[in-house]
């Protein structure tokens, strides 16, 4: 897509569609009253007969008004002004864009944001590009059409190209979940991530399965083993800050298809488990952003890329491995694979030299179950870099909450034969007991764990969003680089 500067006014531009915005109490931002001029007063004909309330993401479409060049004005409802912040701003622009991009037009043009700071704006400009991306790859006849050209009123030209890296790392870690497993493999995922990290300028590093058992990561290989597709573990550098400073460390986990092994599961928990990369894909698309943006800050992300199927060597329930660490696991549920996956993963980031850690995985159904579909949960060994975590994702309104860890669910991993086993007692408290266990292996460092089994995927749309990957916490995880001190 390409994104320029608009220039023209807005009742003079000839676009398929130009965007302006209402808030909640009637007031028009200043494009729409110029709309409001051209037209002789549609828009507040619009207002009084309650056709337009401003309500956050409400879209009232005028067509071929007389007065204005595009063939039709959204109007997108911002809301209340006091209450506008980075989320809103990123909604409205993405759910008028989303109803734009329903139909094949070719240029849409967005004049919202009068009075708004610079990262709400470019969080608009993310939204507005990301808005009319569906997750129909395949599809002859799409849903969605991404417009050919965006056209953007009142902002900079930098806030413009920070909206659009952050827009094209979004869509990104989207398209990374949304390809369909058998096609998105380890090495798939591995090659993609090699190949946006050249373009980018991020240092790489690729562990094959030789390499993986020479760094002995037991626990992945042992995940790895029920499948033909053999396993990956991928490290990328960002080198922004100074040379030697410890980097804030990313990890992701990258279950390329989540069958559940022989501790299988059944056919409807399966229909979705393509997502169970999600937590790689959105450090692979943050640390995209984290480049492309120049943030004077080092990173490191690490993904580690297995398939959890079934085979004749696949890993058995009973089987106790030793992880990259030397701690020994007995595994209990073959379904519990993430956490023996992210086990080296988090192994390998301390040894890396992280100063403080994130891990993102689609870890658990239970804390989908606590917090709902739309909320990540924050697990931590360290209460102020939570908090800062929280921030981040608070300030780009995106939804997460923190759970507890009491010493507890720690004791219900102990193991009679290993040090720890892979599930604790019962199903209750699950996203805990997971937690626990990942804690095992950060040997003290910093460390916050995001369980983003609701939001990372959506079964049905958003007004904002086409099901599917969503890139949830990607624009977080960018705040935090950027917040980083
Ligand atoms: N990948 C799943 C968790 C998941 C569930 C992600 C729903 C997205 C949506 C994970 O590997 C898993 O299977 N977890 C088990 C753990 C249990 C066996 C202790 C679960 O949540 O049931
Ligand atoms: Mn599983
Ligand atoms: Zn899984």
């Amino acid at each position: 897509m390409k994104v320029t500067a608009a220039t023209e006014s807005v009742s003079s531009i000839a676009s398929d569609a130009v965007v302006v915005g209402c808030y909640s109490d009637g007031a028009l931002q200043a494009s729409a009253k110029e709309i409001d001029k051209a037209t002789g007063g549609a828009l507040t004909k619009l207002i009084e007969a309650k056709e337009i309330e401003g309500k956050a993401g409400s879209l009232t479409t005028v067509l071929a008004p007389a007065g204005v060049a595009a063939s039709q004005v959204v109007v997108v409802g911002l809301g209340d002004r006091e209450k506008l912040d980075r989320g809103g701003a990123f909604r409205a622009a993405a759910s008028a864009a989303k109803q734009i991009g329903s139909k094949e037009r070719k240029s849409a043009a967005f004049y919202l944001d009068d009075e708004w700071d610079a990262d709400d704006a470019s969080a608009a400009v993310c939204g507005a590009i990301v808005g009319c991306q569906g997750q129909d790859l395949y599809r002859e006849k799409k849903n969605l059409f991404p417009f050919e050209e965006l056209h953007w009123a009142g902002s900079s030209d930098d806030v413009l190209s920070a909206g659009q890296s952050l827009a094209d790392s979004v869509s990104l870690t989207r398209r990374l979940v949304n390809e369909p497993p058998s096609k998105m493999t380890p090495v798939a995922f591995a090659t993609d991530a090699e190949a946006m990290a050249k373009e980018t300028g991020l240092e790489v590093e690729v562990w094959d399965e030789k390499k993986l058992e020479v760094e002995r990561c037991g626990s992945l290989l042992a995940v790895a083993r029920g499948s033909e597709q053999p396993p990956r573990l991928v490290i990328l550098r960002h080198n922004g800050g100074k040379a030697g400073d410890a980097p804030l460390a990313l990890v992701g986990k990258g279950v390329t298809f989540d069958s559940g092994g022989l501790s299988l599961k059944p056919s409807d928990s399966m229909k979705t488990m393509k997502c169970d990369m999600a937590g790689a894909a959105t450090v692979v698309g943050a640390i995209r952003a984290i480049a492309e943006l120049k943030l004077s800050v080092n990173v490191i992300g690490l993904v580690g890329l297995v398939e959890n199927m079934v085979n004749g060597d696949s890993y058995k329930l009973g089987d106790v491995l030793t992880a990259r660490s030397g701690k020994t696991i007995e595994v209990l549920n073959t379904d519990a694979e993430g956490r023996l996956v992210l086990a080296d993963v988090l192994d390998v980031a301390v040894e890396q030299g992280a100063a403080k850690i994130i891990d993102l995985a689609t870890l658990t159904g239970a804390c989908v179950v606590a917090l709902g579909l739309d909320v990540t949960g924050l697990m931590t060994n360290d209460q102020a870099w939570c908090d800062e975590v929280a921030e981040a994702a608070k300030t780009c309104g995106e939804q997460a909450w923190q759970l507890p860890m009491f010493e507890e669910y720690g004791e219900q991993i102990q193991s009679k034969v290993a040090d720890i086993k892979n599930i604790g007692e019962g199903r209750w408290g699950g996203a805990m007991t997971a937690a626990k266990l990942l804690e095992e292996f950060v040997q003290g460092k910093p460390w916050v764990h995001m369980d983003i089994a609701g939001p990372a995927f959506l079964e049905s749309p958003k007004p904002w969003m086409d099901a599917g990957g969503s890139g949830a916490f990607v624009r977080t995880l960018v705040e935090v680089a950027r917040q980083w001190k």
